[in-house]
């Protein structure tokens, strides 16, 4: 199968209404030609209708949809030329997964020899070559993923379009398959378009994530920018889990920000939302970036609610004084090293942990 650079996708203003409810809210998104891109969020937010509004599937209320700066957005499915690997894979059951793969083939006309040495490629790309006569019901979830797979890129399809393509494996597979699946990105050089709502698959695989919310694209950006900088309380939360800290914005001084909290002052090195002094300001911190004990620019004391010794690290809840709800990931090097529930413990973090981020 080549590698094509391809065109890019342009989607402008795009709405879709089911009767008064906004299922695709007024989307602009641009899609460089060979980027993984993955729409990432909570059930009902709309990355489905989206990925098939790509499709063809879903006829837009409002907006246009362009490749290469033409619209597509009239164009019947099957004049677009994208792979499509739709949530939950159903394969046909009573074919044969030479005869799945083949079938996109058949239905655009090609003759026989031409149909076999495709099938035989993308059978091989997705290493299947061997089960090429089995049913599906033969297959374990992994290779009927695969199978779908194949049957999606057997036409050289300009993008490829998957929804939650891993969603019905466990997780090693997942994991297994995730891998490969970026690894044939990296081969074939298309564009991929992935839709999640799992922020590891996201993370691992992705160029750039669009997070979605009622209809909404809330922030995109390279999965590290992201995770780094959220721009909003559900960003922080829905990639990566953080606690959040409110205050009132006091005096800034070299660089550090002084924001006033239920328990006292806290020293914030002005990351994320840009804040002046009286403004209420809302504080992401990530688990990770908190230790038990002293030292770092912020030590709060707190009492630990719950902890929990995972082997490699240990989670633990703890609550301060002023009221305030953390969740701590930590390394811990042993089980008895762990703080007992109930215990008194000095919380501390330094101020570039912090992001300030913009209230939902
Ligand atoms: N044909 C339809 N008629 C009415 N409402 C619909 C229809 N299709 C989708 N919706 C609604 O649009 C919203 C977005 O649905 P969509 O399937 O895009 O969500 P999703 O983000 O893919 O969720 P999930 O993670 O559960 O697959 C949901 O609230 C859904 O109920
Ligand atoms: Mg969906």
């Amino acid at each position: 199968m080549s590698t094509a650079a391809g065109r890019d996708i342009r989607l402008y203003g795009l709405s879709k209404f089911y009767g008064p409810f906004k299922a695709l809210d007024d989307i602009d998104l641009t899609i460089a030609p060979g980027e993984f891109l993955t729409l990432l969020g909570p059930s009902g937010s709309g990355k489905s209708t989206l990925l098939m509004a790509l499709a063809g599937f879903v006829e837009p209320s409002h907006g246009d949809i362009f490749v290469g700066g033409r619209s597509i957005t009239a164009l019947a499915p099957e004049k677009r030329n994208f792979g499509v690997v739709f949530q939950g894979y159903a394969l046909f059951p009573h074919m044969s997964v030479a005869e799945n793969v083949a079938y996109p083939l058949k239905v655009r006309g090609l003759d026989r020899p031409l149909i076999e040495a495709k099938v035989a490629e993308a059978l091989a790309l997705v290493q299947l070559d061997a089960l090429a006569k089995r049913l599906p019901k033969q297959l374990s979830g992994g290779q009927q993923q695969r199978v779908a797979l194949a049957r999606a890129l057997v036409f050289s399809p300009e993008v490829l379009l998957l929804d939650e393509p891993m969603g019905a494996l466990d997780k090693k597979l997942r994991h297994d398959l995730q891998i490969e699946l970026r690894q044939l990105h990296r081969k074939l050089g298309r564009t991929f378009v992935n839709v999640t709502h799992d922020q590891e698959e996201a993370m691992a695989m992705s160029d750039r994530i669009a997070i979605m919310r009622a209809g909404r694209i809330v922030q995109l950006g390279a999965p590290r920018d992201l995770y780094d900088l959220p721009e909003t309380r559900f960003v922080a939360d829905f990639l990566g889990k953080s606690n959040f800290i409110a205050g009132r914005v006091g005096e800034t001084t070299g660089g550090t920000v002084l924001v006033e909290t239920a328990d006292g002052p806290i020293r914030h090195a002005a990351r994320g939302r840009p804040v002046k002094t009286g403004d209420e300001a809302l504080l992401a911190l990530r688990p990770q970036a908190l230790r038990l004990g002293p030292g770092g620019d912020n030590a709060l004391p707190a009492r630990v609610e719950t902890a929990i010794f995972l082997g490699t690290h240990a989670e633990l809840t703890v609550r301060t004084a002023g009221g305030t709800p953390f969740a701590i990931n930590t390394p811990i090097e042993r089980a008895d090293a762990l703080p007992a529930e109930g215990a008194d413990v000095t919380l501390s973090w330094d101020r570039t942990a912090t992001v300030a981020v913009a209230e939902d």
